[in-house]
Formats: structure tokens, C-alpha cells, sequence
């Protein structure tokens, strides 16, 4: 199994192009069910995430095609095969789930594998199969697999009311609202710009959305979408995530094809720890306004808040701030596996429920780590490149189901950092 091993203290210099974001593409993709026309794609990140997606298409009858060494996706949906994920696919990725609201909502039933637990808490699909039901599907959980199927001959539109906000749930409901009988009201929605992402890939399509970045969104159903092309939105967690890669170095990085107003709180927390971020023109401009960074406390939110996907990066970081800064994780349990990790390395830090305290400590040892998540493991790896002598990152693969060619991209700028088998 291929590991990263990073050689600590070199600071990092250059520019870095971010990808198409991940979780966007994740959603868009199963877009493409909707309509008998093709789905264009562009911008898409080249990581493992995306073909287990376009995988799990293939299977229910897409056919997907790749352009330009696989950042252009086009998908055509033209006649299904089947309305079936298997938990072979499924138990990959937990966004395989977002095929259920698209099938469901063509052909009028759909039956998908419970994604299961996962490494960052227990993340049920409550949420997605309420609001399905919402919608007018009957559903029935056996053998680890949601059979649903619509009675009527379509899903009917109503108010759909979340009783907590779930980015995926907004998602499903959304791909299947398109295609209901009436008008759909979702309340408490989600506000990520990926959902915005999708409202607008939606539009392209033919659907009628409004209200999507609040946490209001109504949709008007018609009888069938066309096809579209569109282009991803920046990923933002890798924005964030190479942002502190500047600053975890006390280097400069100047990041392309980026959007600093996806990361709002983000960016002020950074600012707060005494980094200067400069943006214009797609590009963020990222170094040190300090010999060494200051502590800040933050609480990871739902968008415009702190990312929880930063979270661990954020940890990192903060493991060699000067003072103590408090992590609050707010949307999942049990995302602080980084932590003894990152304690291996010299960092102190103690948790108490889902709250982290970090004493920034004035260095970091290299140790051999692993992760089971992908922001986990990247948090090492930009604890590896502060840290002092060498540091190996194993399971590998997580990285790679979220950050394209990490080792190439920070390389380039300096880092000592390279893949072995
Ligand atoms: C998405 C992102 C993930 C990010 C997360 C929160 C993708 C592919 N993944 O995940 O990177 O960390 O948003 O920003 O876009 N919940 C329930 N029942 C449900 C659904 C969710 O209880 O049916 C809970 C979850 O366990 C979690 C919270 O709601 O505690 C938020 O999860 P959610 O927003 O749904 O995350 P995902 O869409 O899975």
C-alpha cells in the first residue's frame, strides 16, 4: 500500500491550481440521471471520490465519458439499466446515497444500499429518507438496502422541513423535487455554495429553483430536464487546506482558479492567527504577518461557518500556535481521530467531548502516522511539513479520495514530500 513520507522545514514558495470541488461534483453528477440529454462536467477533480461515482452511474446505465485527462465529464443518461446500488459501491462512499432522490423521482422507484457507519460518527440517512417520504415515496428498509418506490405516478411537491440541516439530504430532496408534480418548499436547507453549485447546474437543465444559498428553497417540479453543460465550483476545502499550508510553513503560496468568498469564517479565523490572504482575479495570495502564529478558538458550523472539513488542518496549524485555542466540532462526533496523531508528533493537545484543546508547542517531531478520514490525513501531512525529520503517512488512499496529487502540488512548491510503494 503506498505511504507519503514528508521531510519536514522546508518553507513553501510558488503557486498551486486548485481543483474542481469534490463534493460539488459528487452531487452534479447524479444530475445527469435526470435527463435522457447529456450532462457536461467540467472542471472536475481527478481523485478516486469520482470514479467510484461515475462507476456506480455505469452501473444503473450512464454512459460516462472522459475529456481532457478527466477534468470534463459527460454523462448520458439516455436509457437506464437498472435502479440499483449495491453496497459494493455504496459502502465506498457515502454520497452514493445521492442517486436515490434522482431515481426515484425518473423511474418511480430505487433501491440503494444503506451507506453504514462511517469514520467520522454515525452519519445515518434518516434525514434524506424522511423527506423522500415527504415527497410521496414508500419506503422500506431490508437487508441493508432502502427500497423505495413512488405510488402515485410521480413525486408530489409539498414543504419539506429539516429538523437539522444536512448538505446531502438538501441534495437528494433537491435532485428529486426537479422532477415532482408541483412545487416543493424545503426549509432549514442547507446554504454550502455546493448546493448553490447544483441549483444552478439544475437551471441549466431546465428546473425552476430559487432561494438556493438560503435556507429557504423552493422548487417548482416539471415533467422532464434537458441536458447542460457547467462548470464546478472551486473546491474550497483544498483552497483551505493548501492556505494553511502557506501558513503552517511560514511560507507564501499564491493558489489559482480559487474563491476566497467560499470561505468566509475560515478566512477571518486565518486573518486572526496573523496570516495575510490577498485575493483578486481567482487567486488567493497567502503568507505569515508573524514570526509565528496565534492561537484562536474556533466552532465548526454549517456554511457560512467554520468547515468542519477544515477542522483538522485548522488543528495542525494550531498545534504550533503561540498560546491555546479551543476546537469546537459541532457537526460530527467523533472527528478528532487526527488528535493522538498529531500527539505523536509533539503536539498537546487534550479533548474533552467534542471539544479540543490545542497548547501550541514549539516544535513538531516526525513520527510514522495514519488516518482514517481524508481531512485527518491531511492535517499529517501539513503537520509533517512543519515538523522536524521525517514523518510517513500511511492509508494513503483516503488521500486520495480528496485531494488530487497532493504530493505533486506541494512539491512543486518546495515541499519535501514524495509517494512510496
Ligand atoms: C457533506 C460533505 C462532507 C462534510 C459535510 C458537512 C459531501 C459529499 N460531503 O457530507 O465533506 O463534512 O457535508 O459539511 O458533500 N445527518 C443525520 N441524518 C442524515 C444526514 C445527516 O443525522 O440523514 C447528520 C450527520 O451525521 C452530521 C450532520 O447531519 O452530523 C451533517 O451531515 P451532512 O451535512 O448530511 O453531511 P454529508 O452531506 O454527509
Amino acid at each position: 500500500m503506498d505511504a507519503i513520507v514528508v521531510k519536514g522545514g522546508n518553507v513553501l514558495r510558488g503557486s498551486i491550481t486548485i481543483a474542481g470541488a469534490k463534493n460539488s461534483c459528487l452531487a452534479l453528477m447524479p444530475a445527469a440521471l435526470l435527463s435522457d440529454q447529456p450532462l457536461t462536467l467540467s472542471n472536475a477533480p481527478r481523485l478516486s471520490d469520482i470514479r467510484t461515482m461515475a462507476r456506480l452511474l455505469q452501473t444503473i446505465g450512464v454512459e460516462v465519458q472522459e475529456m481532457d485527462d478527466g477534468r470534463v465529464l459527460s454523462m448520458s443518461a439516455h436509457q437506464l439499466t437498472q435502479v440499483r446500488a449495491d453496497y459494493e459501491i455504496v459502502r465506498k462512499m457515502r454520497a452514493s446515497i445521492l442517486v436515490l432522490g434522482p431515481l426515484l423521482a425518473r423511474e418511480g422507484n430505487a433501491v440503494v444500499s444503506l451507506p453504514g457507519g462511517c469514520a467520522i460518527g454515525a452519519r445515518p440517512v434518516d434525514l434524506h429518507l424522511h423527506a423522500l417520504e415527504k415527497l410521496g415515496a414508500k419506503i422500506e428498509l431490508s437487508d441493508g438496502y432502502v427500497h423505495a418506490t413512488v405510488n402515485s405516478s410521480s413525486l408530489r411537491g409539498t414543504t419539506v422541513s429539516f429538523p437539522s440541516r444536512s448538505v446531502g439530504a438538501t441534495e437528494n430532496i433537491m435532485l428529486a423535487a426537479v422532477l415532482a408534480k408541483g412545487g416543493t418548499k424545503i426549509e432549514n436547507a442547507a446554504c454550502e455554495p455546493e448546493i448553490t453549485d447544483l441549483a444552478d447546474c439544475l437551471r441549466k437543465m431546465g428546473a425552476r429553483i430559487a432561494g438556493d444559498g438560503t435556507p429557504t428553497i423552493e422548487i417548482e417540479g416539471t415533467d422532464s430536464l434537458n441536458g447542460a453543460t457547467h462548470i464546478t465550483i472551486p473546491d474550497r476545502i483544498e483552497t483551505g487546506t493548501y492556505m494553511l499550508a502557506a501558513a503552517i510553513t511560514g511560507g507564501e503560496l499564491t493558489l489559482r482558479n480559487a474563491r476566497v468568498d467560499l470561505l468566509p469564517a475560515f478566512c477571518e479565523k486565518l486573518d486572526a492567527a496573523g496570516v495575510q490572504i490577498d485575493s483578486g482575479d481567482g487567486t488567493i495570495n497567502v503568507r505569515n504577518r508573524r514570526e509565528r502564529l496565534k492561537a484562536v478558538d474556533v466552532a465548526t458550523q454549517p456554511y457560512p461557518g467554520f468547515p468542519t472539513d477544515l477542522q483538522a488542518q485548522f488543528m495542525a496549524a494550531m498545534s504550533l500556535a503561540e498560546g491555546t485555542s479551543r476546537l469546537d466540532e459541532r457537526i460530527f462526533e467523533n472527528r478528532f481521530m487526527h488528535a493522538p496523531e498529531l500527539a505523536r508528533m509533539g503536539a498537546d493537545i487534550q479533548i474533552s467531548g467534542g471539544s479540543a484543546r490545542v497548547h501550541g508547542v514549539k516544535s513538531l517531531r516526525g513520527a510514522p502516522v495514519m488516518a482514517t478520514d481524508i481531512r485527518a490525513s491531511v492535517s499529517l501531512i501539513l503537520a509533517g511539513l512543519a515538523a522536524h525529520g521525517e514523518t510517513t503517512v500511511s492509508r494513503v488512499y483516503h488521500l486520495d479520495r480528496g485531494y488530487e496529487r497532493i504530493e505533486d502540488k506541494l512539491a512543486a512548491c518546495g515541499g519535501d514530500i514524495r509517494r512510496i510503494n
